[in-house]
């Protein structure tokens, strides 16, 4: 009999077929079973009826534990009330390896169990809905800077240099060498654009930052774009057209799995590029006026603030031009004030915070020169990088996307740790 994938049967009405399955749950009277089969493509009802399949196949399915793996076989028949439209009519049931105390019941579990046991939470609905958008999320970059032109090119995890200041680096060995893993790309990203032109990467970055929010991650995927010749505002409709793009994409492709998360999508339907832009300047205006009196100007912004910005509009927003003390030392600054950089951070809406980093860099030696040692940075780690300002310097920009904030953020989850097959967490590195 043919072997399928239960994202199959929909199409497969009225055959005879046989399925690897894990029994996710299990319901069950005197008289007919239902089986709920998962098999990493979808989950689907299984029907195990008394009167058809005899008392002994019954007796087995009624027996079933939660997480077993089964062969099963029967017949797709249509059904409405299924996500998919369909369900399987049992007709005989294979035991492949039967499951003892499953640790992830159907109730309620309290947050550090479930996180000791992420191996398995995987498997839960809400979970796998969580990953397919990240998947979803992760197939639609690649579409969108395939059809933009961007080369793809891997910056080294292994690294000299520090992009975004010294203070969150992971320390490491390099034989007799001191090493870092990666902050960020960009920099190498920087090199590549001046190779191909138009460039982006997508890897793990890594920052020893000991914050506890829902927001931040010890190991994170980054998206990290980098264009020769793209100017300030440029780079920012390229973002906004990018962001768009993978909203759209994941309404399109993973419908089941945000009514499944009970994802507003109203919310989403909504992100379509332009994107509003608000100044630091204005914002700092805007939070005094909301009575934030905590923060003054030339002070970075916390979740509250961002998200009280955020609360202003139904779209992301872009917040630009903040002050050149807050920022890191490559920043093209404002051709009319030197109290700002030409740089924007990409605020997501519903309080979910910073998605992008961004800037138009600096491309005049002598500037960049002083910038390095204004940062107290070590020149000669940063000699390869001054070389990109001495050959052929041009004006260019680029930005980094953080997967895990757009994937909570779009899935609608509440914590960062639930967009990431294994969180690295400050005091988490198991499993
Ligand atoms: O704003 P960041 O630090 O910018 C950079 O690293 C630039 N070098 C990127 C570039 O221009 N190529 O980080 C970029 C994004 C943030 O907006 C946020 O979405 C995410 O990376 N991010 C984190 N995500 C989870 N946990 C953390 N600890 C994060 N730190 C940054
Ligand atoms: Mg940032």
């Amino acid at each position: 009999m043919k072997k399928i994938l239960i994202n199959q049967m929909p199409n497969m009405i009225g055959e005879d077929v046989k399925l690897g399955a894990w029994i996710a749950n299990k319901r069950s009277s005197g008289k007919i079973a239902f089986l709920q089969l998962r098999d990493g493509t979808g989950f689907v009802q299984g029907v195990v009826v008394k009167a058809d399949v005899g008392e002994e196949i019954f007796q087995q399915a009624k027996s079933l534990t939660q997480e077993s793996s089964v062969y099963v076989t029967g017949t797709v028949t249509a059904d409405e009330r299924n996500s998919f439209g369909c369900e399987i009519q049992v007709t005989s049931i294979e035991l492949i390896s039967e499951a003892v105390d499953f640790p992830i019941t159907p109730k309620e579990h309290g947050t550090e169990f479930l996180m000791d046991n992420r191996h398995v939470w995987l498997r839960s609905r809400k979970q796998h809905a969580i990953m397919k958008i990240r998947n979803e999320i992760i197939r639609a970059t690649y579409e969108f800077f395939n059809n933009e032109g961007f080369v793809k090119m891997d910056p080294p995890i292994l690294t000299g240099s520090s992009p975004e200041g010294t203070s969150e680096l992971f320390a490491t060995k390099y034989f007799d060498e001191d090493a870092y893993l990666s902050q960020s790309g960009q920099l190498y990203m920087e090199a590549a654009a001046m190779a191909m032109g138009k460039v982006f990467s997508f890897g793990p970055t890594f920052r020893a930052e000991k914050s506890k929010t829902r927001r931040h991650l010890i190991e994170f995927w980054m998206i990290e774009p980098e264009m020769a010749f793209v100017e300030f505002d440029e780079s920012l409709e390229v973002q906004e057209n990018y962001v768009s793009y993978i909203v759209q994409a994941v309404l399109k492709n993973c419908k089941l799995e945000l009514e499944r998360l009970g994802r507003d999508v109203a919310k989403l339907e909504n992100i379509t590029a332009p994107f509003p832009r608000i100044s630091y300047d204005d914002a700092i205006e805007f939070l005094h006026k909301q009575g934030f009196d905590d923060i003054q100007w030339g002070d970075d912004f916390g979740a509250p603030h961002e998200t009280a910005i955020a609360e202003a509009y139904d779209k992301p927003v872009f917040i630009t031009h903040y002050p050149i003390g807050i920022k890191p030392f490559y920043m093209q600054p404002h051709p009319e004030r030197d109290d700002v950089v030409l740089c924007a951070d990409l605020i997501a809406p519903e309080g979910y915070g910073e998605i992008i980093g961004g800037s138009e860099r600096i491309y005049d030696y002598e500037l960049m020169k002083q910038r390095i040692k204004e940062h107290n940075l070590d020149e000669e780690a940063y000699k390869w990088y001054l070389d990109l300002s001495k050959y052929g310097a041009v004006p260019h920009s680029g930005f980094g996307l953080g997967l895990e904030r757009t994937v909570a953020w779009i899935s609608g989850s509440e914590h960062v740790r639930e967009s990431i097959p294994f969180p690295r967490l400050l005091n988490r590195l198991y499993p």
